[in-house]
């Protein structure tokens, strides 16, 4: 089952890589900082149709709008057709298509691919994860020796100020911050140990689903950002790290939480 998911999405990978004239066919989703192209929609229909040709039992949640009874369903794909939209208009070369696979509320299967470099990072559970059929293992670094990816949660505007607070309060606390504009690809690299831990305020499933079993089999803890299990349907914080920086990460976050100008802000 898993190498036909790596199959069917090397050959999207070929759409993307494929594409031409991105901005003629921009247009905003839920604001000015949310935007979609056809190519994301493209995508995500051939995703929809190799993956349920060759599945015709699973369900499927896309970003892209597909959702198919996955409340009926035991096992469902949840699809980002193109993860960094924005990257991709703008051909900065650096975006990923995600397929998770989701079974009686577990992650099973996770593949998140760049087409650009050619690097499929893969996790099954329980069997590690892999980057080109190689495995990957996080570092165990503690916060202060961590690179932290962050993400901005910039389609949430109400999480804003708890991500400027998060970043002045952890800065003096970690090695440095990094922001790719590719939730998807973030966890991945902090998986293979090009970063170290990770945080956004407002993510949905297509964005971490795949990725996050890719960090546990590679070593690492992923939960929301107030230590809670990942939810894959509707929004989730997510924060990532090592067994050492996972718990000073949460503990920082809580902290932050409590502040009477902070509270609700998280999804
Ligand atoms: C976005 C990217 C970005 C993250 C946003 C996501 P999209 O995904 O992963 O890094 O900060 O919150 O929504 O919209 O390009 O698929």
């Amino acid at each position: 089952m898993y190498e036909q998911i790596d199959q069917i999405i090397r050959e999207a990978g070929k759409i993307v890589l494929g594409a031409h004239h991105i901005s003629d066919s921009v247009r905003e989703k839920t604001s000015r900082c949310d935007l979609v192209t056809e190519y994301d929609t493209m995508v995500q229909d051939f995703l929809y149709r190799e993956l349920l040709a060759a599945f015709p039992e699973a369900g499927f949640y896309g970003e892209e709008g597909d959702v198919l009874e996955i409340a009926e369903k035991r096992g469902y794909f949840i699809v980002d057709p193109i993860d960094g939209t924005t990257n991709f208009i703008r051909r900065a070369r650096h975006s990923s298509i995600n397929v998770g696979y989701c079974l009686n509320g577990q992650m099973e299967y996770g593949a998140v691919y760049q087409p650009y470099t050619d690097e499929l990072f893969t996790a099954r559970r329980g069997c590690g994860a892999f980057l080109n059929g190689c495995p990957i293992h996080m570092n165990n670094l503690s916060l202060d020796e961590s690179i932290v990816m962050y993400g901005s949660a910039i389609y949430y505007r109400q999480t804003i100020p708890l991500t400027a607070q998060l970043m002045v309060e952890l800065l003096p606390s970690v090695l440095d911050f990094r922001r790719s504009g590719t939730a998807g690809l973030d966890l991945c690299y902090v998986a293979a140990g090009r970063a170290d831990a990770f945080f956004e305020c407002c993510l949905r499933p297509w964005d971490y689903a795949a990725a996050s079993l890719i960090i546990q089999e590679a070593g690492g803890i992923v939960t929301a950002l107030d230590g809670s299990p990942l939810r894959f349907i509707d929004r989730c914080s997510v924060a990532v790290g090592s067994p050492l920086s996972h718990p000073e990460l949460i503990k920082l976050v809580r902290q932050v939480l409590q502040r009477p100008d902070m509270k609700g802000r998280l999804p």
